[in-house]
């Protein structure tokens, strides 16, 4: 008998966390690692957020509340979503969770049963897939491509879309693209999902990257279209917006007081519920005049980067990089580069269970990562059905802008370094 249960095996990860294995080895042969894989602001909580949360541990805010979370704060989300989206949202459809990636499995397990389909964007947030696969849903990947500047039409979706569809999980701003859907896009949406889909079909909109816009451009959601708001469960959190990655808090709003129960009844299952303490100062992001000027000063710092490392890129021989729109992260296309340097020929020269373990970008990833100091990711940690052909990887912007330069030159040497990759390959031996 096998110690661990089938199904384990089925589940996923995010790289992101996972890289820290090979980052750790090459600091442990004191390589200088320039990070650029790490998707969290490289700026702290806001004092006025941090001194709420301590004023509220040393009052004694430290017990068990509420597993869907204290009333005050759903009250506050339900505000931000309404004054943002325009809907009439009450504090009863809201559920805290801990951090945004808790309701995905959330949702997939209320609204999925094996066998059913579940559309989401590839490239797109690994957790998706891995929790679709995990509990034996058809994974349905929507591509998004480089040309569209990571976009798609309602008609692409249209086409997915069949009787056994019964979530369609959209996020915009992307994870990893940076790519927004406009208004327009929604529309269209929209429309297409409710010409196409079943009446009870659910919509999963991840909008944590909401705060996250660049060029003066707005955040929109399908929960504000036409029809939508009763099909659409949507999430979105601190982690990104106000740069609490550690805090871990996020929320949901679902379609209707039953499904909020269920979401509520997963939280007592798992976490019980957030800490209260953590949700007051939640609740500080959204009331305090203070935010603003903190949210403001963080997305123009990205800004700058972005305009900055997006040129840089494209003047790497090899490369070319679209201009996000929001986020903070930046989606080469690198295929010139793994021709150059010969690595999708290493990789198709390898023995068939030996490529399956990687992939040309995630060759590269690790030579940049191995030989040069770089951490970024590889097109396939978001979304590895129906990837393959792809050669990306995504930066993350959240870093200084002397590590910038510092990550950008060295990627510059790489990228032209054939022999330095033949000899990786032969050193590393990464892959078996
Ligand atoms: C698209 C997307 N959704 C959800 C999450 C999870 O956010 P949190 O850290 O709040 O759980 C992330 C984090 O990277 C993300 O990029």
């Amino acid at each position: 008998m096998a110690v661990t249960a089938a199904r384990i095996k089925t589940l996923g990860t995010e790289n992101a966390f996972k890289l820290g294995e090979d980052i750790a080895i090459c600091l442990e042969r004191g390589v200088d690692v320039v990070k650029f894989n790490l998707g969290e602001p490289d700026f702290d909580s806001a004092p006025h957020i941090n001194r709420k949360a301590i004023e509220q541990i040393e009052a004694g805010n430290s017990h068990y509340c509420d597993p869907a979370g204290i009333l005050p704060f759903r009250q506050a989300i339900a505000k931000h979503v309404s004054d943002s989206r325009g809907l009439e949202v009450g504090p009863e459809r809201v559920v805290v969770t801990p951090g945004a990636k808790p309701p995905i499995c959330f949702a997939l397990e209320t609204y999925v049963d094996p066998g059913d389909e579940v559309i989401y964007p590839s490239p797109g947030f690994p957790i998706y897939e891995s929790w679709v696969t995990f509990l034996g849903a058809k994974p349905v990947p929507l591509m998004l491509s480089e040309e569209k500047g990571f976009a798609f039409s309602a008609d692409e979706l249209g086409e997915l879309i069949t009787d056994k569809t019964k979530l369609i999980i959209l996020n915009s701003p992307s994870n990893p693209t940076g790519g927004v859907l406009s208004k327009g896009d929604l529309e269209g949406i929209a429309r297409v999902i409710r010409e196409r889909a079943q009446p009870d079909v659910r919509v999963y909109s991840d909008e944590v990257y909401e705060h996250i816009l660049f060029d003066g451009e707005v955040h929109n959601s399908i929960a504000s279209e036409a029809g939508m708001a009763d099909k659409t469960v949507l999430v979105s959190g601190h982690s990104k917006g106000f740069a609490m990655t550690g805090w871990r808090l996020g929320w949901a709003v679902l379609p209707n007081q039953e499904e909020a129960a269920i979401f509520k009844q997963l939280n007592i299952n798992i976490v019980s519920c957030v800490p209260p303490f953590i949700q007051e100062a939640g609740r500080e992001a959204y009331e305090s005049p203070e935010t603003a000027a903190a949210v403001a000063k963080m997305v123009s710092a990205f800004e700058r980067r972005r305009d900055w490392v997006v040129e840089a890129l494209n003047d790497i021989s090899g490369v070319s990089c679209q201009m996000p729109k929001g986020a903070f992260y930046v989606f080469p296309n690198i295929s010139g580069v793994c021709e150059a340097l010969g690595v999708v020929e290493a990789h198709r020269a390898m023995p068939p269970e030996v490529a399956r373990r990687t992939s040309p970008s995630g060759m590269f990833q690790m030579f940049l990562l191995y030989s040069y100091g770089v951490a970024t990711m590889d097109r396939n940690s978001f979304g590895s059905i129906g990837a393959k052909g792809q050669h990306f990887l995504r930066l993350s912007i959240a870093t200084g802008m002397d590590r910038l330069k510092i990550g950008l030159e060295r990627m510059r040497e790489a990228s032209k370094d054939a022999e330095g990759f033949a000899a990786f390959l032969k050193r590393e031996r990464l892959w078996g």
